[in-house]
């Protein structure tokens, strides 16, 4: 069994993050997101990964390396445009050759352990009736969000519907996918949809149409697709509430340390309050501050005279006599300050596609 995972794609919703940096290495607890998944691959025992990279393919591969830190033997595949789902699949013929594997959303997170979902199929494989895909399904409540899958009454995939106005039921597809070898007949089979996209779900209904069983399992655990800003904060916290406390930094006796609260090596806290769940990284500094619940500051990031709550701060930004920051994401070597003459008055410099609430 192999694994694809898909690290390239537009990031259109992730904007400005994304004009600069890959959407999949943003960090939720101070971790990137794209680790989780490797990780998550790895521990259902798949080490030979194919990762789709597209624009943002230095700043990925070099996260990733050639897949040694995490005990897995990790292929780059180049995308020149993110033309789809499926297309991934189409691109990676000779790194998948005929075996099954696992296709992963590069920027999805799951709470469950995918080990017990990748045996689910093995057996099946073995059985009377093998199926060539299993997708795996989460009850939602807004199912006209998402692609929503219709079963048979002993639980096969009959119809995969994107995006649909009128759902057939509230099961949403989840961005993990398994695969024998004829999806790589049925992402040729198929024809980009009207957005100008290969379809995996296109695909997904080519198998069931060709009388190929599809099976399904069901999800009980928390997932995210973290492709936008409030799902991210949500994966950030939900991560936060089970990291291990563990206090490596130097906190002076001037200031407080309350619940689930990681400080690594080098971070320097003066005269501030920390009330996790939260994460100081690697030589940040925190002077005279309150960062409250469910915040990741980054590596090398400064906090000084201010309140952070519920916010990811990437590495090396610094935030400087701010009130109250809350629900906010800060890309890279930002800086985000106030002049103590005119408070009220707001200096910016503002990129692209930014987005400023001064509620
Ligand atoms: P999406 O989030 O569906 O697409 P996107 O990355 O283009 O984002 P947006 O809609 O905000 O513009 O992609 C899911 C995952 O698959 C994500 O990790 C990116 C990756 N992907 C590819 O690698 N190649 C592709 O052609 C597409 C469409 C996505």
């Amino acid at each position: 069994m192999k694994a694809l995972i898909l690290a390239g794609g537009a990031g259109t919703r992730l904007r400005p993050i994304t004009h600069t940096s890959a959407k999949q290495l943003v960090p939720v607890a101070n971790k990137p997101i794209l680790f989780y998944g490797v990780e998550a691959m790895v521990s259902a025992g798949i080490t030979e990964i194919g990762v789709i990279v597209g624009d943002t393919r230095v700043e990925v591969m070099g996260a990733l390396g050639d897949g040694s830190q995490f005990g897995a033997k990790i292929t780059f595949i180049a995308q020149g445009q993110p033309l789809g789902l499926a297309h991934c699949v189409l691109i990676a013929a000779d790194f998948l050759g005929d075996d099954d594997f696992v296709m992963y959303l590069g920027d999805n997170l799951l709470e469950q352990d995918l080990g017990a979902f990748v045996r689910a199929f093995e057996t099946a494989r073995k059985g009377a009736e093998p199926p060539t895909a299993q997708i795996l399904l989460k009850q939602v409540p807004d199912p006209h969000r998402f692609g929503i899958a219709e079963l048979d009454s002993s639980g096969n995939v009959i119809r995969l519907v994107e995006k649909p106005a009128d759902p057939p039921t509230d099961l949403a597809l989840v961005g993990v996918y398994l695969f024998d070898k004829t999806i790589n007949e049925a992402v040729r089979a198929i024809a980009p949809s009207p957005r100008g996209e290969l379809e995996i779900t296109d695909a997904i209904q080519w198998l069931v149409d060709q009388g190929r069983r599809v099976r399904c399992e069901r999800l009980t655990g928390w997932w995210i697709d973290t492709g936008k800003l409030t799902p991210l904060l949500e994966a950030n916290r939900l991560l936060l509430e089970v990291i291990e406390p563990r206090v490596d930094g130097d906190v002076d006796e001037a200031s407080s340390v309350d619940g689930r609260v990681v400080i690594e090596a080098g971070a320097v806290v003066r005269n501030s309050s920390l009330r996790g769940p939260l994460v100081i990284g690697r030589d940040a500094h925190i002077i005279d501050s309150f960062v409250g619940p469910f915040t990741a500051i980054g590596n090398g990031c400064q906090v000084i005279n201010s309140e952070v709550e519920h916010s990811v701060i990437m590495e090396r930004s610094r935030v400087i006599d701010i009130p109250r920051l809350e629900d906010s994401l800060i890309g890279k070597e930002a800086e985000v300050t106030r002049s103590q003459k005119r408070p009220r008055a707001l200096r910016l410099m503002v990129g692209d596609h930014c987005q400023i609430d001064t509620e």
